[in-house]
């Protein structure tokens, strides 16, 4: 078995914070989401590993390297733009051979890993499985449509109309006969190759596809409030560790993990918290479901759900709340006269003032 990881993608719905890094490499919990899927690939015991990159490419290899540090063999393949899901596995034909894969795509993230798919597809007769979670707002994904007694009837792409609830999740299971489905396809009204498509192909030409409904957590890390949700999901499996320095007037309260380096003064965590290498903490209280990346930065302030990407500061703000805050951006208070809001913002930045 082998694994095919899409990382092609631009990441647009996750501006400002993907102008200047790649989607799969937004921190959850500090550590960026690709690397939950790299680490569930290499559980379930595969070792050959394609990343499919396009313009971010550089990025992603200077992130992940050869992979050694994760048990496994990276090698990467270069898409010239984001042509689709299926045009990935055709590109990946000579790496992949006639081996059974696992395609991953490199912003989704199934809660306990995917051990139990790669098994359950190893034990079946089919050329596929696919994962299916209900959602709220099934038009944006590829839909599966089921009959009563569970068996996959038909999949249609980000559907206006769509036949029922269930999604289909970023983690495919294949055999060799999607070469042949892949190229039989025609390119989509977004001018993509579907995966969505191929499967669809699959099915209507005699090969048995298996779904297989998830009661876990997925995450697709979509839109920023999805990613505080995703922050917020990987937070609560949080273990608690102390490696950084606590001084004796700070209070630790619930699973908080204190990066080497990092340094909380006079300040009450209360977990789920992590915090990153080098961070400091001082006069502050840092809340439930927060994650603060590296060489943070938190004085006399107060912040909650919040994600803080390595290097931001935050001095003098009570309080933060369900907030995405870039690398080394500041957020400060200033006695200033006259007292107004003074803003340096990236394009496409989101600021909500309490009303
Ligand atoms: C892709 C697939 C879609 C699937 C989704 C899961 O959508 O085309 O079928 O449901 O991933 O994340 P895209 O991210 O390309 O819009």
């Amino acid at each position: 078995m082998k694994a095919l990881v899409l990382s092609g993608g631009s990441g647009t719905r996750l501006r400002p914070i993907t102008f200047t890094s790649a989607k799969q490499l937004v921190p959850l919990a500090n550590k960026p989401i690709l690397f939950y899927g790299l680490e569930a690939i290499a559980d379930a015991g595969i070792t050959e590993v394609a990343i499919v990159v396009g313009e971010t490419h550089e990025a992603i290899r200077a992130a992940v390297g050869d992979g050694a540090a994760l048990g496994l063999k990276v090698t990467y393949l270069q898409q010239d733009a984001p042509r689709g899901l299926a045009h990935a596995v055709l590109i990946a034909r000579d790496f992949l051979g006639d081996d059974p894969f696992v395609m991953y795509l490199g912003d989704n993230l199934v809660m306990g890993g995917i051990t139990e798919f790669v098994t359950r597809f190893e034990d079946l007769t089919a050329s596929a499985l696919v994962l299916l979670t209900p959602v709220d707002e099934p038009q944006h994904f590829g839909v599966a449509e089921l009959d009563a007694d569970g068996n996959l009837v038909r999949l249609v792409e980000k559907p206006k109309d769509p036949p029922s609830n269930l999604a289909l999740v970023g983690v495919y299971l294949f055999d060799a006969s999607i070469h042949e489905a892949v190229r039989a396809i025609e390119p989509s009204w977004r001018d993509e190759l579907e995966i969505t498509d191929a499967i669809q192909w699959l099915l209507e030409h005699g090969h048995t596809v298996a779904p297989h409904v998830l009661t876990r957590p997925w995450i697709d890390t979509g839109k920023w409030q999805d990613l505080l949700e995703a922050n917020r999901i990987v937070l609560e499996a949080l273990a608690p560790n102390v490696e950084g320095t606590v001084d004796a007037e700070s209070r630790l309260v619930g699973r908080v993990s204190v990066g080497p380096g990092a340094e909380i003064i006079r300040s009450t965590i209360r977990g789920p918290v992590v915090i990153g290498p080098g961070a400091r903490i001082v006069d502050s209280y840092v809340g439930p479901f927060s994650s603060i990346d590296a060489d943070c930065e938190i004085v006399d302030s107060e912040i909650e759900n919040s994600v803080l990407l390595a290097g931001a500061q935050i001095t003098g703000v009570r309080r933060i709340d369900e907030s995405l805050i870039g690398r080394r951006a500041r957020v400060t208070r200033s006695d200033v006269t006259p007292r107004a809001l003074r803003l340096n913002l990236g394009d496409q930045s989101d600021v909500q003032l309490p009303g």
